[in-house]
């Protein structure tokens, strides 16, 4: 039986462990920081920077309190040194690996550097984490890995062809935490993530995701483009609902459902369509003057998925997964942060 998310955070503050996340500096690491040393947690951060620089950690620091925040040990480095992984892992119950170059145009410009982070540092931190004796491995997989088929929702067990270097990459990732369970009777966790937004994910450069450079966009009269006729669709998910997957499938005691693969999404399709006049309402609500104009339509982009939907009924059943945040309202705390003044 897994606990309830309430229950598991009672837990964790009575219990605290020492986690290790990976990619702290980025998006999702930054809230896993946020919301561990808010339970009282020690963490070890690993980033190199080289996606991102100490803003979201500054910002992290802002929203904890000074004897939470002693808690944290930041070590810049680099995944793809195997050193460094076995430093950071040394005596910690949990790893949470975040650390990877996201991005599938990223990827089909430059495979080999997509490939040298997010399959090379990751075997480098499987390794650490099993010579160390790390109880608890997650990292974060993708819901590219579902690549060419057609079939939706999307279950864990029924993938396709990957579509993107990227894709092989995060599959990757999965085939070798399949062989470590199998050959080493280590276990790993892996999160298919769908499409997650939120506060702090960077609304800047040629990679930036679809939520924050639309925000950015608007509040700046720059043009939206919408790659497409505007009917793909995806399954945003909100960054709250990706952390509780994390917790939860770290914390779980159910020997089952460790070392398997989890969608983690909020199981609703919203289209290009749709999320434009989503974000379009936000803004108008929090910049009544600015009027914003229609998208402008391209087209499709090389190696985008054409749909996407998630079953969540896995993480539901074996980890008690249970999504908080809908798009509207993960939309909306993602205004207040990208529309504050
Ligand atoms: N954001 C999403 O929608 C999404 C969807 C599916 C999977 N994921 C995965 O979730 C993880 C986190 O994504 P994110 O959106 O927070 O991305 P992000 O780019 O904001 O964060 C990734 C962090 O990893 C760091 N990093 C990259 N290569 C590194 C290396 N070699 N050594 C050390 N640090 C390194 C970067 O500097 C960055 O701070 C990634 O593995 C990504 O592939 C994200």
């Amino acid at each position: 039986m897994s606990m309830s998310y309430g229950d598991l955070r009672q837990h964790l503050r009575a219990y605290p462990k020492k986690w290790v996340i990976t990619g702290v500096a980025g998006f999702i690491g930054s809230h896993l920081l946020e919301h561990l040393l808010g339970l009282d947690q020690t963490v070890v951060g690993l980033d190199n920077f080289s996606t991102e620089d100490r803003r979201n950690m500054n910002e992290v620091q802002t929203l904890v309190s000074d004897s939470q925040w002693s808690r944290f040990t930041f070590v810049e480095g680099d995944i793809r040194d195997m050193a460094t992984c076995h430093q950071v892992c040394k005596e910690a119950d949990v790893v949470l690996h975040h650390a990877a170059l996201g991005s599938v145009p990223r990827s089909l410009e430059n495979p080999v550097l997509t490939n040298d982070s997010n399959i090379t540092g990751f075997l480098h931190m499987l390794v650490a984490a099993r010579d160390a004796g790390v109880k608890r491995f997650i990292y974060a997989a993708s819901s590219s890995t579902y690549g060419d088929h057609p079939g939706l929702p999307k279950v864990e067990d029924r993938i396709g062809r990957p579509l993107s270097p990227y894709a092989v990459t995060k599959y990757v990732n999965e085939l070798y935490a399949d062989v470590f369970d199998r050959a080493y009777g280590f276990k790993a966790t892996g999160l298919r993530y769908f499409n997650v937004f939120g506060p702090r994910q960077n609304p800047l450069g040629a990679y930036a995701a679809v939520v924050p450079k639309w925000f950015s966009s608007m509040v700046n009269g720059e043009p939206v483009y919408i790659n497409g006729d505007g009917e793909t669709s995806r399954d945003f998910c909100y960054v709250d609902n990706v952390v509780q997957a994390n917790l939860l499938a770290a914390c779980s005691t159910d020997e089952s459902a460790w070392g398997q693969v989890y969608n983690v999404a909020f199981a609703e399709s919203t289209t290009l369509n749709q999320l434009f006049h989503l974000i379009r309402e936000q803004v108008s609500r929090h910049r009544p003057g600015l009027q914003v104009p229609d998208p402008v339509y391209r087209d499709f982009r090389a190696g985008d998925v054409r749909y996407s939907l998630a079953s969540i009924q896995k993480a539901q059943q074996s980890l008690g997964y249970a999504p908080e945040y809908s798009v509207r309202k993960g939309l909306e705390v993602s205004a207040r942060w990208y529309l504050k003044d």
